[in-house]
């Protein structure tokens, strides 16, 4: 926690970002925009629209929906007092905010099933690490209003889906009811009673954990913790009315052709879960770090004040995916379509107006101002990502034309001055 600085006092050491925080650099935030629109397009598909919400909330909003005993509450929530007093924290998830949003606004009232999806910033103060940092970036959805075990099944398709089209295949989905209210008492009762006669030999955490939160002992990072838990006996017994609803996912599942595997241990660290809960592991990224979480709450609502409203959503990392995502074309594509190279001092005015001409068609291209040797431009269009470059000046120029290289495929070739806008924006179209 941390309160408003009265008097604030100036650090005159070189600033740097802060530990667990990270700049996107130019390179990097075209591998994020690429991210960005591929899921939008994929949650448009499904029907999804927007939601913006704040970054600061009040942190009862966090205590109430994702439990005083978790550990995001305990030990990772960004809390501060602001000047009227008020407890304000950094979202540390999103759901919070988009059922305090649901209920707010009413969005319930205009339409049945409210499919919302949020792109954004979040905030845990974790110790970091490949994969974890302190301002870390979700993209989720929260689908508000149908308990139909389809739209379980459709929501874990859709997670899938995003996955395959941003080229990451060795991935598994892992599944788990929770049960309602009564189920999830009955089994916080039971795993309780397995792993008491372990205490001793599990960690002081654990121990703490045992009393508050029995469910997060099996998140022990401890590897003699893992090891005993591993053998402890997980399974979960549900009322004829769960049993039911979890049947109609795995078989929903079963027809969409969607490889899942059901993992008693999927639990979660937030609260407000019921009945299906899922988590999706990228082989690469380590089974503990998952790159997708979600699953019903579907008394979330009605604890945060709403009418009883069932629902189900999840959340994918965006930090987690960059680092799941290999050997993809998008990180080498080019980022500009063409760089416009002067041999010639005296055509700069001609190939700027060709810049200017290509630009206004809506073609990424660049030029250097420097009057730097042809190597030197060269080095300057790799540099860019630059798919052609159009070489101005020289032998070629005398006859009135220009040579054309291919970057990609390392060709060169001459091209008519009057046809060089029409080539380039064919490639482009
Ligand atoms: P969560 O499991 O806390 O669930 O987080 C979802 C995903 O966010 C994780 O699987 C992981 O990829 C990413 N993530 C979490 N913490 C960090 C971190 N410190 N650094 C980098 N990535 C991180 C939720 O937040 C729920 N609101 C998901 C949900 C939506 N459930 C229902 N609807």
């Amino acid at each position: 926690m941390f309160r408003v600085v009265q008097r604030l006092t100036v650090n005159h050491t070189m600033l740097k970002a802060l530990r667990g925080t990270k700049d996107i650099l130019p390179d990097e935030a075209r591998l994020w925009q690429y991210i960005e629109a591929s899921s939008r397009y994929i949650f448009s598909i499904y029907g999804y629209k927007e939601i913006r919400t704040p970054v600061i909330e009040e942190a009862s909003l966090f205590i109430r929906s994702i439990g005083n005993a978790t550990d995001i509450v305990q030990k990772e929530m960004y809390v501060f007092t602001d000047r009227g007093g008020r407890q304000i924290a950094l979202r540390p998830e999103a759901t919070a905010s988009v059922v305090r949003s649901y209920i707010e606004n009413s969005i319930g009232n205009k339409e049945g099933l409210s499919k919302l999806f949020y792109i954004g910033p979040m905030f845990r103060s974790e110790r970091p690490q490949k994969g974890r940092q302190r301002q870390f970036h979700q993209l989720g959805v929260e689908a508000i209003g149908s308990d139909a075990p389809l739209l379980d099944a459709e929501i874990i398709l859709l997670a899938g889906d995003l996955l395959k089209k941003l080229n990451i295949h060795n991935f598994k989905i892992k599944i788990n009811s929770l049960g309602c209210k009564k189920d999830k008492e009955k089994i916080l009762e039971d795993h309780r009673k397995a792993i008491k006669p372990h205490l001793k030999s599990l960690c002081d955490e654990c121990n703490e954990r045992y009393e508050k939160n029995v469910l997060r002992v099996f998140d022990c990072k401890n590897p003699e913790c893992q090891k005993i838990v591993s053998k402890i006996d997980a399974a979960n017994s549900l009322c004829k009315d769960c049993e039911g609803h979890f049947k109609s996912v795995k078989s929903a599942l079963d027809e969409l052709k969607v490889a899942y595997e059901v993992d008693p241990r999927i639990v979660r660290g937030l609260d407000y879960y019921t009945k299906t809960v899922f988590e999706i592991v990228q082989e690469d990224l380590g089974a503990k770090d998952a790159i997708c979480a979600g699953g019903r709450y579907n008394n979330l609502i009605q604890d945060m004040g709403g009418k009883s409203t069932p629902a189900t959503g999840f959340a994918f990392g965006i930090e987690r995916l960059i680092l799941a995502i290999k050997d993809s074309d998008v990180k080498s594509g080019p980022s500009l379509d063409a760089f416009i190279a002067i041999v010639d001092k005296d055509k700069f005015k001609q190939g700027f107006a060709l810049l200017s001409s290509l630009r206004k068609k809506g073609i990424a291209c660049d030029i250097d101002y420097e009057d730097k040797s042809l190597k030197a431009q060269m080095r300057k269009a790799e540099k860019l990502g630059a798919r052609f470059v159009i070489i101005f000046g020289g032998d070629e120029f005398k006859k009135g034309k220009v040579a054309l290289r291919d970057m990609m495929k390392r060709e060169q070739r001459e091209v008519e001055l009057e046809d060089i806008t029409k080539e380039i924006c064919d490639y482009t179209a």
